[in-house]
């Protein structure tokens, strides 16, 4: 069985290829010139590394039809939501166009493979108060370009399912987070500032964006699990949440992360930070894919903290 996972580099992927490793899966994954080797380079041995440009059709194409995978877990994206309003259309065609190539090759070589699409919860966008835990019925209300190109990502693995008979699962993947998680994001940012001002690298003030916010934080080991039962026993064309059904303020991620730490910090509000629009909150219902799969997370939220705090501490 081979798996191509996109992306490999990154987060999500790296991780994804541990996973998969451990299961005694052979892993293939993409790389661009400029990609960072470091979240992988234990593993460098057991895998195999592709040179591949997903928003070109022929790069996709020559990739394909070269290794003809079993499995695709489609990871690579523009994932940070500020980048998406100051580069607005490169997320947008980059998430899109990087997915339609790939689609368009599994299609014209026919391959019988099965395709996850990482969505997001940030297609939910904005939650009435009455409408949580966010089951995968609720509306889409998108409040970024980021939200809006993973929803037409998802849209496009409906399509395809339902025009060409692709095997596409959608999983609409809550925040997740755990060691390697890129330092833009809001546990590794201030978990980074923590270790640094630990290490007397940096004053004792930490800065942080809205604290207000509520979201549904998952390990990231637990989500790469959920990723491989996507395939193995999801239904193609069907869309999955993938939660913790528990959320958080981010002032009570910042607090926990702060009780973690011996050194006392004071928190200043850097109004660089702030979104033109942000989600309240996002709060997951995982029963469908619970129900499906059997998974449910497994990592506690502050075990996920220490690992990460102890991520950026030994960097
Ligand atoms: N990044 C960041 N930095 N966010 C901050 C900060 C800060 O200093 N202070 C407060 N926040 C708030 C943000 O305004 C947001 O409400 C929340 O913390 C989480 O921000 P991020 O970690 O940047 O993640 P996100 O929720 O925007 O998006 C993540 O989750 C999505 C799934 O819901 C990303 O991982 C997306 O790729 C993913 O799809």
């Amino acid at each position: 069985m081979k798996a191509l996972v996109t992306g490999i580099s990154g987060f999500v992927g790296s991780h994804m290829a541990e996973y998969l490793l451990s299961n005694n899966i052979e892993v293939l994954g993409t790389i661009r010139q400029r990609s960072r080797m470091d979240h992988i380079q234990h593993i460098l041995n057991d895998i195999h590394l592709v040179e591949c440009e997903l928003r070109d059709p022929f790069s996709v194409e020559t990739l394909i039809d070269r290794e003809r995978p079993d499995l695709i877990f489609h990871l690579a994206a523009q994932s940070f939501v500020p980048t998406s309003w100051n580069s607005p259309t490169d997320t947008i065609y980059n998430n899109v166009a990087g997915q339609i190539n790939i689609f368009e090759s599994v299609r014209r070589f026919q391959l019988d493979c099965k395709i996850q699409i990482a969505c997001s919860s940030e297609e939910y966008g904005h939650v009435e108060q009455d409408e949580v835990p966010i089951r995968e019925t609720n509306p889409l209300r998108p409040l970024s370009p980021y939200a809006v190109s993973k929803t037409a990502q998802e849209y496009l693995g409906y399509q395809y399912f339902k025009s060409y008979g692709l095997n596409v699962v959608q999983t609409r993947t809550f925040n997740h987070t755990g060691p390697r998680r890129g330092e833009n994001f809001v546990t590794s940012n201030f978990s980074k500032q923590i270790a640094e001002i630990e290490a007397g690298k940096k004053p004792p003030v930490i800065y942080v964006g809205n604290l207000l916010a509520k979201r549904d934080f998952t390990d990231v080991r637990d989500v790469v699990r959920a990723y491989w039962l996507a395939l193995e026993k999801g239904e193609p064309g069907e869309t999955y949440n993938i939660a913790s059904n528990k959320c958080y303020t981010i002032g009570e991620v910042l607090q926990l992360l702060l009780t973690l730490s011996k050194v006392q910090i004071e928190i200043q509000q850097d109004p660089a930070r702030m979104r033109p629009s942000d989600v309240e909150i996002l709060l997951g219902d995982y029963s469908k894919f619970n129900a499906k799969t059997g998974w449910k997370p497994e990592i506690p939220f502050h075990k996920t903290m220490e690992d990460l705090l102890n991520y950026w501490r030994a960097r």
